[in-house]
């Protein structure tokens, strides 16, 4: 019986470690460009120096008096990094390292791979329809008549 009870409690302890660690697995957090700059000097510098997306808080922040919080909001989602997601953009005086839209916003969250350093999980295979559009959406191609290529805005 004392062995039952020992096994029963070693396999809840099993069964408890595995699923705290999957679940960190799937939680994928937004870092902020600055964690990518130790390991990535070149696209870092390149990114910061040519990107308008690098300065995109800017722009916003000029605006901010004008507008209403659910226009603030709005410009939020398309010139920040992770607004309202995991470790992403709450405010410019909360987050100001998200203001911009950095390198997750074409990435993705970047927690687990800044970690590790580990290729596979970091997303690098990107396409206009699921990495940009989302931002550089049919209305705006239509209206600024701007339809960025894959590898412009970037590095
Ligand atoms: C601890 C070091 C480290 C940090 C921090 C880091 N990376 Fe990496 N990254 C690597 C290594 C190592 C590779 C694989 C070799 C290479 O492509 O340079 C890599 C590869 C990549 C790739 C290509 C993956 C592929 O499949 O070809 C992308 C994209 C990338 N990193 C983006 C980022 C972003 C975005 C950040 C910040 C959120 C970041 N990295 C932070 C070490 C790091
Ligand atoms: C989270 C939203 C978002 C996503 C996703 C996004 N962009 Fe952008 N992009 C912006 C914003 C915002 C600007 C304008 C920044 C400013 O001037 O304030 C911009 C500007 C640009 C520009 C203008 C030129 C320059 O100097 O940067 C290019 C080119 C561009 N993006 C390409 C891309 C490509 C290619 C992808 C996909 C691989 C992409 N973008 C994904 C938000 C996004
Ligand atoms: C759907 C995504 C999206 C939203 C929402 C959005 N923007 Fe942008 N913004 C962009 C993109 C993408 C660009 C780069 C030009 C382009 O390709 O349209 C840009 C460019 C700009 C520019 C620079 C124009 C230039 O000539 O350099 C300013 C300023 C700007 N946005 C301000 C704002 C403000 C303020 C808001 C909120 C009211 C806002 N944007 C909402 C995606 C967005
Ligand atoms: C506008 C979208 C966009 C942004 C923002 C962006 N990247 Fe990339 N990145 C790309 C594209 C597109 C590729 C090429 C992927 C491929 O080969 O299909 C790439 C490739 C990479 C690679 C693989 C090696 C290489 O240069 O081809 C690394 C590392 C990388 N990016 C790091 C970063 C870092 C760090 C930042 C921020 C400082 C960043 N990226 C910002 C679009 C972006």
């Amino acid at each position: 019986m004392k062995h039952l009870l020992i096994l029963f409690w070693a396999a809840l302890a099993v069964m408890l470690g595995l699923s705290l660690s999957m679940g960190n697995t799937f939680e994928k957090e937004y870092v902020g460009s600055d964690a990518c700059k130790g390991c990535h000097v070149q696209e870092y510098d390149n990114f910061m120096q040519y990107a308008s997306k690098s300065k995109s808080d800017e722009n916003v922040q000029l605006m901010m008096d004008k507008l209403t919080p659910e226009e603030q909001r709005e410009c939020f989602e398309c010139h920040t990094t992770g607004y309202g997601e995991p470790g992403g953009f709450i405010s410019f005086e909360e987050t100001p390292e998200m203001g911009h839209a950095g390198c997750e916003v074409c990435h993705g969250p970047g927690s687990e791979h800044a970690f590790t350093g580990d290729p596979y999980l970091i997303e690098a295979d990107l396409t206009i329809e699921e990495h940009c559009a989302p931002c550089h959406d049919d209305d705006r191609v239509r209206n600024i008549n701007y339809k960025p290529l894959l590898y412009s805005g970037a590095h």
